[in-house]
Formats: structure tokens, C-alpha cells, sequence
């Protein structure tokens, strides 16, 4: 049976190197790194994205702040909104949770965002500098997802890496890092040919689909290592649930390590945003900027 990676504890430990970390900037360099998250309108799951974001830079010792705007918001108030937070210098990462309303051009507010403050990494200048192995603030569920992989397996250098999706917010910069680390990478589709084939050259299988437990267990090579990015609410037994991609039944019986859903990548994602914001805030402020 798999090695079961436990990336709730994982977060939790990021979390309290990146509080030490705070409160070293805090003591050396009178520097508080500051997050401000921006949320316009009711959506209820991207209210709890949002409180869980302000109280978990709160607890790192950060400072937080919220702006909520009607649903209603054009689009013109809300890009004068980051223009004041890319001006504010006590503001160290911005954060515009997304999905917005339909009146605004998501595109166009990304690129007003201060490429330095881009603490999602959604930026383009930022997307680039990955992609040209430049430094960069780099989308913080990839980067947890590569955290994990690198935690169990050590060095990733010369593996066979498959990701499975492409898009800009977690396969793409996926398959970024893991060339960065030294993979072979293959990223697929929902166009790949022989789809369980492909999956099954990857010592290091990464899952970012979005279809509740499309990967099975004899998709994958005996003892690789399997993250599984995917959070998918299905109803089973009459009861709401979240799974992954994979299905973990069939998969945790071949694979050598994997990541459970829930407390597996998702846990990550917060704890990097954090991660970027403490990075930011040195690199704004011409500090050396931890590896963390
Ligand atoms: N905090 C977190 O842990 C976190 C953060 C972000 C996302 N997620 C989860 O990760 C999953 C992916 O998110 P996303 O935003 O990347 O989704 P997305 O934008 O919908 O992209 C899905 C990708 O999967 C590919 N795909 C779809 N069906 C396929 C199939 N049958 N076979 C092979 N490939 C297929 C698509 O291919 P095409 O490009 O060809 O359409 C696309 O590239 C979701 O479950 C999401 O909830 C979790």
C-alpha cells in the first residue's frame, strides 16, 4: 500500500517556518509583510476562501486586510481599488479571489496587478518569468504540489513526470516547475491519445483534471509517486463529498506515495500564498528573500 503523504501536516510545518520568518523581518528589518485579498461579491465558497486566507496570514504574524465589494462593482472601481493597493507600501501581495462577475474582464484585472505584489502568480509577466526560468512569483497550488512530490521523493532529477491538464492556473506552471527540478515532462489533455498509457510512463504523476476519480489504479506505474491536485464535490450515499482525480482506492494499492483528498495539495495552496507574500515583501523591500 502507498506511503499516505499527509499534506495538512506538511502546511502546518510551512506555516510555522514562514511565522518564524515574520517574526525575524519584524525584529531585523522593522518589515510587517502585508496581504490584502479582494472579493467582490456573495459567492459563498469564495467567502470561506476568503476568511480562511485572512485568518491563517493573521496567525503567521502578517498583516491582513479584506476588501469586500458588492456584486454590483463596475469594473472601473475595482481596477482604481488595485491601483491604490499596488501604490500602498505597507501592501506586500494582492490577492483578487476569483471567480469575478460577469461585468468584469478577469483578464484585464489581473494585468493591473503590481507583477511584484502578484502573490497568486496569475500575472503574465510572472507566468513568463517561470516559463524563461527567471525568478518568480509562482501560482502557490503548484508550487505546494511540487513541495509535496520533492518532500517524499528527494531530488526529482531524470524522473518521468506526467501532468494531466493544462491549464494556467495549476497544469501549466506544474510542468514549469517539475522541468525546473529536472523531470521529463509530459503534459496531457483531454485530447491525449491513450490517455491510461501515458499516465503509466510517469514515475511522478501529477492529477489536475477536474473529474472526480477519472484515474485508476492500473493507469499507474507500480510504486510512483501520485499528486492529486483535483477537489471534486460528488454525492455518494446520499451524503456530499470531496474527491480527487484519482481514485484513491484502486490507485493507493499501486502507487508508492499519494496525496489523499481532502488534506493533501489543498491544505498547500493557503500556506503558499503565505510563502509569496513573506517573498514579495523581501523582494520589495531589497532583503534576501528565504527559501522557505
Ligand atoms: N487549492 C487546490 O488544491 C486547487 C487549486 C486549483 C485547482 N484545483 C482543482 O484542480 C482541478 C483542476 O483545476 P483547473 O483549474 O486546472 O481545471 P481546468 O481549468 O478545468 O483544466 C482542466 C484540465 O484537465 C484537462 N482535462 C479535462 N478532461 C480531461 C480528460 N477526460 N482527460 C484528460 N484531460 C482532461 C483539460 O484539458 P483541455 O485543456 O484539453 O480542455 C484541462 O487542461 C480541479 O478539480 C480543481 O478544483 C485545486
Amino acid at each position: 500500500m502507498a506511503k499516505v503523504i499527509d499534506g495538512k501536516r506538511f502546511a502546518e510545518g510551512l506555516r510555522a517556518r514562514i511565522a518564524t520568518a515574520v517574526k525575524a523581518l519584524k525584529a531585523e528589518h522593522g518589515l510587517t509583510p502585508g496581504l490584502a485579498v479582494v472579493l467582490v461579491g456573495e459567492d459563498p465558497a469564495s467567502k470561506v476562501y476568503v476568511a480562511n486566507k485572512a485568518r491563517q496570514t493573521a496567525e503567521v504574524g502578517m498583516n491582513s486586510w479584506e476588501h469586500k465589494l458588492a456584486a454590483s462593482t463596475p469594473e472601473k472601481e475595482l481596477l482604481a481599488l488595485i491601483d491604490r493597493l499596488n501604490r500602498d507600501p505597507a501592501v506586500h501581495g494582492i490577492l483578487v479571489q476569483l471567480p469575478l462577475p460577469k461585468q468584469i474582464d478577469s483578464t484585464k484585472v489581473l494585468d493591473a496587478l503590481d507583477p511584484a505584489k502578484d502573490v497568486d502568480g496569475f500575472h503574465v509577466v510572472n507566468a513568463g518569468r517561470l516559463a524563461t526560468g527567471q525568478e518568480a512569483l509562482v501560482a502557490c497550488t503548484p508550487v505546494g504540489a511540487v513541495m509535496l512530490a520533492k518532500d517524499v521523493l528527494g531530488k526529482l532529477d531524470g524522473l518521468e513526470a506526467v501532468v494531466i491538464g493544462r491549464s494556467n492556473i495549476v497544469g501549466k506552471p506544474v510542468a514549469q516547475l517539475l522541468l525546473k527540478e529536472n523531470c521529463t515532462v509530459t503534459i496531457a489533455h483531454s485530447r491525449t491519445k491513450d490517455l491510461p498509457g501515458v499516465v503509466r510512463r510517469g514515475d511522478l504523476v501529477i492529477a489536475a483534471v477536474g473529474r472526480p476519480e477519472m484515474v485508476k489504479g492500473d493507469w499507474i506505474k507500480p510504486g510512483a509517486c501520485v499528486i492529486d491536485v483535483g477537489i471534486n464535490r460528488i454525492e455518494r450515499d446520499g451524503k456530499a463529498r470531496l474527491v480527487g482525480d484519482c481514485d484513491f482506492a484502486s490507485c493507493e494499492k499501486v502507487a508508492g506515495s499519494i496525496t489523499p483528498v481532502p488534506g493533501g495539495v489543498g491544505p498547500m495552496t493557503i500556506a503558499c500564498l503565505l510563502r509569496n507574500t513573506v517573498r514579495a515583501a523581501c523582494a520589495l523591500k531589497g532583503l534576501p528573500v528565504p527559501a522557505l
